[in-house]
């Protein structure tokens, strides 16, 4: 059901790699709530993804092709959604995330320090040159909205998610640090959302990815937060509706990050205790 929540609105949606992307769904719902936006990603994403059939069910959306560590394809990006759109926009989702570390199987004990940079610059720091490019090019209204994807490991530390933590850590300070800029210059509100663990590309490379979604699902009250549901909380975001809400990291895991322990984990974890013979000859 929709509401035109976002009628009238434009916007620039990164990241939608494929139909499982959460960007995919967030510009499914962006479009169906009313939305103008053009899509963007790297260009092997774009020959390898599926960005144009998403296009031509927004409406064909403009795609334009962005490194989002590059400066000059950001410039691009926005001066050209500005010319497509004739004026300025007034939402933007950073859903963007890589690690060459996680890739290649380098653990946290033994990263490589150029992929570690790269993992920081995609990962985090391309937030910041975002949103650096959009002020200068004055190219969001006021009471815009800037959300970026985050996840619970900035906080707290999950076996295997490696230097993604770290970088998930930079992101969050930085939609407080810019957001404190660009609310109080152009009243432009920027926010994480961090969600559950959720099958898509970048998420299949989380080690260990069936039993971590098993586990959260276990412990949170409400269940994992799908795809489709943090595209809808994305699009309340974008909205009029949470015009106050700033320089927040959003907890979209069905309770995850304030449990300890559930029922239905320590059940699973005590059947575990029950069939293995030495516990605790396990790491
Ligand atoms: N899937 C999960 O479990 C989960 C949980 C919490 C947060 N997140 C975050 O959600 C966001 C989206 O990930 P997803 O799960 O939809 O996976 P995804 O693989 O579909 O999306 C990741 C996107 O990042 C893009 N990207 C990589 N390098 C880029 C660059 N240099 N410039 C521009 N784009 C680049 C990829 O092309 C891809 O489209 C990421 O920030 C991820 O960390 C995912």
């Amino acid at each position: 059901m929709a509401y035109n929540l976002l009628k009238g609105k434009k916007g620039i949606i990164f990241g939608a790699l494929n139909d499982m992307s959460i960007a995919w769904k967030v510009a499914e719902l962006a479009h169906a709530e009313g939305a103008e936006f053009s899509l963007t990603n790297t260009p092997v994403s774009m020959r390898f993804g599926e960005i144009h059939e998403l296009s031509k069910k927004c409406n064909n959306a403009p795609v334009i092709a962005a490194d989002a560590t590059s400066i000059s394809d950001l410039e691009n990006l926005f001066t050209q959604t500005m010319e497509h759109f004739g004026g300025k926009i007034d939402f933007v989702l950073h859903s963007i995330g890589m690690s060459l570390n996680v890739r290649k199987g380098r653990t946290y004990d033994d990263l490589d320090y150029n992929f570690l940079q790269k993992t920081i610059d995609i990962s985090a720091i391309s937030f910041h040159k975002v949103m650096q490019v959009a002020r200068k090019l004055d190219a969001i209204n006021e009471w815009g909205s800037v959300v970026a994807l985050s996840y619970v490991a900035a906080q707290r530390t999950l076996y295997g998610y490696n230097d993604m933590a770290d970088a998930k850590a930079m992101l969050e300070s930085i939609a407080r640090s810019f957001g404190y800029i660009y609310g109080r210059d152009k009243k432009i509100r920027v926010n994480t959302i961090s969600q559950s663990p959720t099958m898509t590309t970048a998420g299949s490379g989380v080690k260990g990815i069936d039993g971590l979604m098993d586990f959260t699902e276990r412990m949170s009250p409400l269940g994992n937060a799908t795809a489709e549901e943090c595209a809808s909380y994305c699009i309340t975001l974008f909205s009029d509706l949470t015009r106050k809400v700033t320089m927040q990291n959003l907890y979209h895991d069905g309770g995850f990050s304030n449990m300890g322990m559930s029922l239905k984990a320590m059940n699973m974890y005590n059947m575990g205790l029950e069939n293995v013979e030495n516990p605790e000859e396990l790491d």
